[in-house]
């Protein structure tokens, strides 16, 4: 049961207002915002000392393999780490195993999800198993609140079902088709992006050209069915030229990109190993620029992390065959605030919008990613600029160990999370 809890000395940053306010909570709900020492009602008090106090982080690409992968992650680990980095919700991807096709894996998921410290969201796959030929009962699922449609890990390699995809949720306006932008016969048997470091290691490469090819296509259909469209973990300038244009045009077109691609190149991949690994791969540095000014701009709408945890297991195997992916709900806030508010290149009203506003609406999660005004939910982040961090694989609360951010120092740290009124992260660490 809810407590009243107030919010004492932090600088509320929504998307919006940017103002040192008291935030006052009842029954899950903001009931009062005042000058700082002002509130009215009384509860258990949180310390915003010397912080920002956000909505909630909003993750819309997260792998917590349940159901089949729980060695790698569970429901319950991965809404941790997701708490301890200040997100409050997750939409999580289809590839599990069995795959979330049908309503009742949705069902079955969600019932795993209620006690979980996080609003956790089921997308669904585009095709039967992902295997690119049938299309999903698209009307059951989305009466069953699936939002997010993805054959993520792979593509759907064919135009005319996936034009038929688009047509399928058109009487969804909140419903949205995300792809995973590889072209499969462009990155058969391939392990990083394609150029001298593939070449190098003698590695067998992905193509850059693979991702745009996709992206422009989709954009196309998007176009002829007015569809909306959103590209998951962008990481080539190529594909981002797409999606500008496409924006330019007024199409319903939207783009993420993770951590990752905002801060590494295929040349960090040697000193990484298999944690340096994933799909689409590690690119160029101009990439990496063209990406990070996009973000800045607000051409990339929103950062989402992919992660992707797999067992030690998975990963303690060649290059070549290692799982592909990187942990990152826990370190999100902490890398992008680093990499983009510390050095004054983003605000933080522009932090909020690209990690909580913008993603919220592309998944269609109500309650989250909103301003925090009278009435709302108290989904709440509470980031603490001055706290420094060095990650440690060990010290994540994540099943496996695969993060790319091992022994990196970050400036800022997520202090406390609000899910629905109750504290779930208090100090950085877990309210158990
Ligand atoms: O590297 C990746 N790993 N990319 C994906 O799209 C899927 C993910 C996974 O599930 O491990």
């Amino acid at each position: 049961m809810n407590t009243n809890l107030i919010i004492t000395n932090g600088r509320l940053v929504d998307g919006t207002t940017d103002k040192q306010l008291d935030i006052g909570i009842a029954d899950g709900r903001v009931i009062e915002l005042a000058e700082p020492g002002e509130l009215t009602i009384k509860g258990e008090q949180i310390d915003a000392d010397g912080a920002y106090v956000m909505p909630g982080l909003v993750d819309i690409q997260v792998h917590f393999r349940t159901p089949g992968g729980e060695e790698s992650e569970d429901i319950q680990s991965g809404a941790q780490g997701a708490a301890l980095g200040g997100v409050t919700a997750c939409v999580m991807m289809p590839n599990t195993v069995p795959t979330i096709d049908n309503v009742a894996i949705v069902e079955a998921v969600k019932a795993l999800s209620l006690s979980a410290p996080c609003d956790l969201r089921s997308s669904a796959a585009i095709t039967i198993n992902r295997e690119g030929e049938r299309l999903v009962n698209f009307k059951e699922l989305y009466e069953a609140g699936v939002r997010v449609f993805t054959d993520d890990g792979w593509v759907v390699d064919s135009e005319e079902l996936m034009r038929q995809a688009f047509i399928g949720i058109r009487d969804f306006p909140d419903a949205v088709l995300s792809q995973h932008a590889e072209e499969s016969e462009m990155v058969e048997g391939g392990v990083i992006n394609e150029g001298v470091v593939s070449r190098r290691l003698g590695l067998k490469g992905r193509p850059r050209e693979a991702e745009a090819v996709i992206v422009k296509r989709d954009i196309d259909l998007a176009r002829q069915t007015d569809g909306r469209y959103h590209v998951l973990h962008m990481s080539t300038l190529m594909a981002l030229e797409h999606v500008i244009a496409a924006k330019f045009e007024g199409l319903r077109v939207t783009a993420e990109v993770t951590p990752q691609h905002l801060v590494l190149t295929e040349d960090d991949v040697e000193r990484l190993g298999t944690s340096g690994k994933m799909n689409p791969p590690l690119r160029l540095l101009e990439d990496v620029e063209a990406l990070r000014v996009g973000l800045i701009r607000g051409h990339v709408d929103a950062v989402a992390t992919d992660h992707a945890p797999h067992h030690p297991e998975l990963k303690g195997t060649s290059m070549a065959t290692a799982a592909p992916g990187m942990l990152g709900v826990e370190t999100m806030a902490s890398v992008i605030w680093s990499e983009f508010v510390e050095t004054g290149l983003m605000s933080p009203t522009d932090f909020v919008r690209r990690l909580s506003v913008n993603p919220a609406k592309i998944a269609g999660i109500t309650d989250h990613g909103k301003q925090v005004q009278i009435g709302a939910v108290a989904n709440l982040a509470v980031f603490d600029p001055s706290q420094s961090w060095t990650v440690r694989g060990e010290d994540l609360v994540s099943k496996s160990r695969n993060t790319p951010w091992e022994g990196r120092s970050f400036a800022g740290r997520i202090r406390h999370t609000v899910l629905a009124g109750s504290p779930v992260v208090i100090n950085s660490c877990l309210v158990s």
